[in-house]
């Protein structure tokens, strides 16, 4: 079997942000979509491990902001290789609040929901939430950066915390 062939799926990235404790958590993710129009769902999976993983289960709640193109291997490595239990993540970048009471990046990302968890299912690494959508809105007109962008032009690498990461393929 060879799995690399999972990436030719297609997504986007995204940073997933839960409001709690000192301050909020937040990660990246290429688990972001959306699951049905009415009510408005989406879902996100996130590794147990990272810290955001906890502090949506406590709160209920998260928003989910869709990185853009103009992002690069800075604001990545913010959310994408470093812990909420180590840094506050939004310190020093511009970001708005969500009707929710969650944080989002207002650079570097193009569009944000936010959403109340209405399920979550153990999937054994990651839990996925549904979320309904209570909050949303665009914040720029730059493209949304796909997960083959991520990899073809800012030469990015998987992390093993990644839903997506194969060992030995990143
Ligand atoms: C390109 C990329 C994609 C990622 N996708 C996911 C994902 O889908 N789910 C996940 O839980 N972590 C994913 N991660 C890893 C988390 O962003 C990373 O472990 C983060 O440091 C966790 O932060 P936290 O502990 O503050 O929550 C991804 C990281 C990168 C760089």
């Amino acid at each position: 079997m060879d799995a690399s062939a999972l990436f030719k799926f297609s997504s986007g990235l995204y940073v997933v942000s839960a409001a709690g404790g000192e301050h909020a958590a937040a990660c990246l993710v290429n688990t972001g979509m959306q699951v049905t129009a009415e009510p408005l769902q989406v879902s996100v999976t996130v590794n147990k491990e990272n810290v955001t993983c906890g502090a949506i289960e406590r709160a209920g709640h998260f928003s989910l902001a869709v990185v853009d193109e103009s992002a690069d291997m800075l604001f990545v490595g913010r959310f994408g290789f470093r812990s909420s239990a180590d840094v506050d993540k939004y310190d020093g970048i511009a970001h708005g609040l969500a009707s929710t009471g969650d944080p989002y990046p207002a650079e570097h990302t193009c569009s944000f929901v936010a959403c109340n968890v209405v399920r979550s299912l153990d999937v054994g690494t990651h839990v996925t939430f549904v979320g309904e959508v209570v909050d949303a809105a665009n914040l720029s007109d730059v493209p949304p950066m796909t997960y083959a962008y991520y990899h073809g032009t800012l030469r990015g690498k998987t992390p093993a915390k990644a839903s997506s990461y194969v060992a030995g393929l990143s």
